[in-house]
């Protein structure tokens, strides 16, 4: 049963972590549209991976507030959660790419699992305060990775719910461990809690540090496409805004205690998909002196321990939710180009960002390469 009794569940004021990255500042602007009713509170470290630029020209910033602070202050998210009656947590935040969890796993650590933990522990102390038990008013979503199932094999299935896990990076470790806390709060204290597990997400947005946006801003600039390995990994890619509609299928209708697995049903290898991406640019900048672009593509050392093969099993929200992913991967990465060949100016404040510099300098030396 819901909270307004029927089979909806109708959220009041929604706190949405992590709102000012690539994924959060979509899914913000999703609960804005589809959820009238709602404000939606964000709070927001604005590590490098946040930006209020991704906050610009919100549906209605009127029912949105912008809170700087950290997941891991507990005493500032409990008096959140009880000043402004937050009803739903959507829990986004965390530090995301794997190739800086194997530089320095310390903040995947302290963000990904203490942070969540914090962000838990405030929960229970409001929700829960006094032996209370909640009359299926609140909820509290993770939002997490495929990557915590581990690899697979080419012609293994793809991965299902029951699937154990067994994480890889120290970012997918870190992740497997924030979905582990979340689960024994609902076990142990009758948190409601639900979970999610996607899949490679793209489209606007996205920090520039993963494939899609990095390859896209190199080709743009001429600069070579560092192909991981030998490019023969598979990724299951999904866009930003059909993550955004299965997460929402999941606070309205999802069951507590249950974990959905979310994926594009688009698999590609990196190289295939690189090469897709070089085609569209090609067609999109016909003047550009780069043409084509694909004889930009450098195999470069590969990432270690990197995973072989991601694929999601998502027979269970297709059935239980009934979502589907709507975008196709072609007219999906046609968007993603076009948004940032549009969009020069938001790139140029990231590249200004000498933590950008930084990054790449630091990535690139561990391959013996000059960025
Ligand atoms: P992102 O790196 O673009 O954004 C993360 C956001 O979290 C940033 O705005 C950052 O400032 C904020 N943040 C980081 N540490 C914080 C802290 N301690 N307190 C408050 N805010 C903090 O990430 P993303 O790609 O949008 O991913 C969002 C979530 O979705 C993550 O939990 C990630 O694990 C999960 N996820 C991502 C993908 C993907 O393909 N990008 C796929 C599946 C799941
Ligand atoms: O699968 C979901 C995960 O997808 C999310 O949980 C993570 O937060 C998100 O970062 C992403 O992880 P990946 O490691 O799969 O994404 P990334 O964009 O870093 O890399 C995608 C693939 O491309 C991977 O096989 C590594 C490869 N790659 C990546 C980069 C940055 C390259 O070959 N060259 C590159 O320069």
């Amino acid at each position: 049963m819901t909270a307004g009794g029927g089979d909806t569940r109708r959220m009041k004021n929604i706190l949405v972590t992590g709102g000012a990255g690539f994924i959060g500042s979509s899914m913000v602007r999703h609960l804005l549209e589809q959820e009238s009713a709602a404000h939606v509170y964000n709070l927001d470290a604005l590590t490098y991976a946040g930006s209020l630029e991704n906050l610009r020209d919100l549906p209605d910033g009127a029912r949105h507030t912008f809170i700087e602070g950290d997941i891991n202050d507990r005493q500032r998210v409990e008096e959140l959660l009880r000043s402004q009656a937050i009803d739903t947590i959507v829990h986004l935040a965390a530090e995301t790419h794997v190739d800086r969890s194997i530089h320095g796993p310390a903040a995947f650590i302290n963000t990904n699992i203490v942070g969540t933990f914090a962000l838990l522990e405030a929960a229970r102390a409001v929700w829960l305060g006094s032996g209370h038990r909640p009359d299926g008013a609140y909820r509290f979503h993770h939002v997490s990775t495929d990557e915590v199932y581990g690899s697979l094999e080419p012609d293994e299935p793809a991965f299902h719910e029951e699937r154990a896990y067994q994480p890889n990076s120290p970012y997918a470790a870190s992740k497997a461990a924030s979905d582990h806390l979340v689960r024994a709060y609902a076990h142990t204290y009758g948190l409601p809690v639900t979970l999610s597990n996607c899949s490679n997400n793209y489209g606007p947005r996205q920090y520039p540090e993963k494939l899609i946006p990095l390859m896209i801003l190199n080709a743009m600039a001429g600069e070579a496409l560092p192909v991981y390995g030998d490019g023969k990994q598979v990724r299951d890619w999904l866009y930003v805004d059909d993550h955004c509609r299965a997460v929402h299928a999941v606070l309205e209708r999802g069951q507590p205690g249950e974990t959905y697995n979310i994926g594009g049903g688009a698999q590609r290898t990196n190289l295939e998909l690189v090469n897709e991406l070089c085609r569209i640019l090609d067609e999109l900048l016909p003047e550009s002196p780069h043409r084509p672009h694909a004889r930009l593509v450098r195999f470069v050392p590969d990432r270690p321990g990197h995973d072989r093969r991601y694929a999601m099993d998502i027979r269970k929200i297709q059935q239980h939710l009934e979502w589907e992913p709507s975008e196709s991967l072609a007219s999906g990465l046609r968007k993603t180009v076009q948004w940032y060949l549009a969009n020069s100016a938001w790139i140029e404040a990231i590249r200004a960002e000498p933590e950008y510099r930084t990054w790449m300098e630091r990535n690139y030396a561990r391959r013996g390469e000059k960025p």
